[in-house]
């Protein structure tokens, strides 16, 4: 039995992850620490119970005082660290918080560890970055792992300067540490904030679609399932003091993915009488698509190229993107209770900051 403390586990990814290893590792003790910030939920871990297999702690990697009686406690064998101010828009409104948890919140983990594990190769951490750190991209090529870092927004920064962190206690210290950086995710419980998920509830509600700048830009696009699985293979098989890069080998165009939403709502809409009763809406919601005004710095390309997963460890992703898409926008369509909940909330606030003086954009040219 291996016991594994999974940082910022309400989350997103973490939450995917902590379900993920549930199923694939029943024996595994999981120990969820999270802060609950606006982006943490509870209702993402429904049905996980506190016992020897699992428990969850409210609190923040800030706290040293907490993290470090954890480590004493539990005596994890492994650390995955999801813990982050994960929103490029917000980090733009205010990038405060990000230097905080990203930054010192990493440090403070990186010290707890340093003092529980030491040197020892057996135990060891797993930092989860992203490939916003390499910056961006033209039109060719894509990112290895020896890419030089070249982060544009407040949020990549603070990722950038978490990942040297990590990087340079694994050469000073011993530390068995290993980080991984992987491209946009996608999926179940994905906060509204992020691309798809807020382009799926916009096109059922009939709400207009903002894509920023002229939506050429282009993200590799990672079914959550498939970074789960890529995470598990680097814990077992990962080499201390190395990166991994993750991607979907799938790239697309905003303006495309957005297009391929309302085709698949509409779809859905027209053989499901319930939805449509329930989201009334004439005509294609690619009527609802309105260019606006561009995110600042707006990265144009990201790509990963992820040839050392699939050469050393033989980790692929197990479909392809319009099948995970498909999925996804089913799930938002069968868990409204889950986001509905959200977007009843404070998230209004921000959505109203963020898009409340943009929404005068065109639409595309039809054809
Ligand atoms: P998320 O915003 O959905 O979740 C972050 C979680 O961390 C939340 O549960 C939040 O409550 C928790 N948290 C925040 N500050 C904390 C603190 N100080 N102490 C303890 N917990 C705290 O993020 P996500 O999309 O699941 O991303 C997870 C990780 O993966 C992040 O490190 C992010 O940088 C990285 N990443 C995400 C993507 C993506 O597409 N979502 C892609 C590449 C890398
Ligand atoms: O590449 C990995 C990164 O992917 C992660 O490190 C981040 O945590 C994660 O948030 C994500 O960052 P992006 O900025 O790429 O994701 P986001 O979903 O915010 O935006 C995806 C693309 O869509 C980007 O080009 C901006 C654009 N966009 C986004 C929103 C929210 C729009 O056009 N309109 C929108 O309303």
């Amino acid at each position: 039995m291996r016991r594994i403390l999974v940082t910022g586990g309400a989350g997103f990814i973490g939450s995917n992850f902590v379900l993920y290893m549930r199923k694939a590792h029943p024996e595994d003790r999981l120990i969820v620490l999270d802060r609950l910030t606006y982006a943490g939920n509870l209702a993402n871990l429904i049905g996980l119970e506190e016992g020897p297999e699992y428990s969850f702690i409210r609190g923040d990697i800030n706290d040293l005082d907490l993290v470090s009686g954890i480590f004493r406690k539990e005596e994890p064998d492994v650390v995955v660290n999801f813990a982050a101010e994960s929103h490029v828009d917000r980090s733009i409104l205010g990038p405060g918080e990000f230097v905080r948890t990203n930054i010192n919140g990493a440090f403070t983990l990186l010290e707890a560890a340093r003092a529980c594990f030491g040197a020892n190769p057996a135990k060891r951490f797993i930092h989860v970055s992203t490939d916003e750190v390499y910056g961006s991209l033209g039109p060719e090529g894509a990112f290895t792992e020896e890419t030089p870092y070249s982060p544009n927004s407040p949020y990549a920064a603070s990722k950038a300067a978490s990942d040297h962190l990590v990087r340079a206690y694994h050469h000073t210290y011993g530390l068995a540490a290993i980080t991984t950086n992987c491209s946009n995710n996608y999926g179940p419980f994905q906060f509204p904030e992020k691309l798809i998920p807020l382009m799926i509830i916009n096109a059922l509600k009939g709400k207009e679609l903002p894509v920023y700048g002229d939506g050429q830009n282009v993200r590799d696009w990672l079914y959550v399932a498939d970074h789960c699985s890529a995470i598990d293979t680097v814990i077992e098989k990962g080499r201390a003091g190395e990166t991994y890069n993750i991607g979907g080998r799938s790239e697309r165009r905003n303006i495309d993915i957005v297009g391929l939403i309302c085709s698949l709502i509409d779809e859905r809409a027209a053989a499901d009488k319930k939805l449509k009763e329930a989201y009334p809406f004439e005509g294609s919601r690619k009527g609802l698509i309105r260019f606006v005004k561009d995110r600042p710095g707006h990265d144009r390309r990201y790509a990963i190229d992820c040839t050392k997963m699939e050469k050393e460890f033989g980790w692929t992703q197990k479909a392809a993107f319009e099948e995970w898409i498909k999925k996804t926008v089913d799930w938002y369509v069968e868990n409204r209770d889950w986001w509905e909940r959200i977007i009843s909330g404070e998230y209004m606030g921000y959505y109203e900051t963020q898009y409340g003086g943009r929404m005068s954009g065109r639409a595309p040219a039809k054809g």
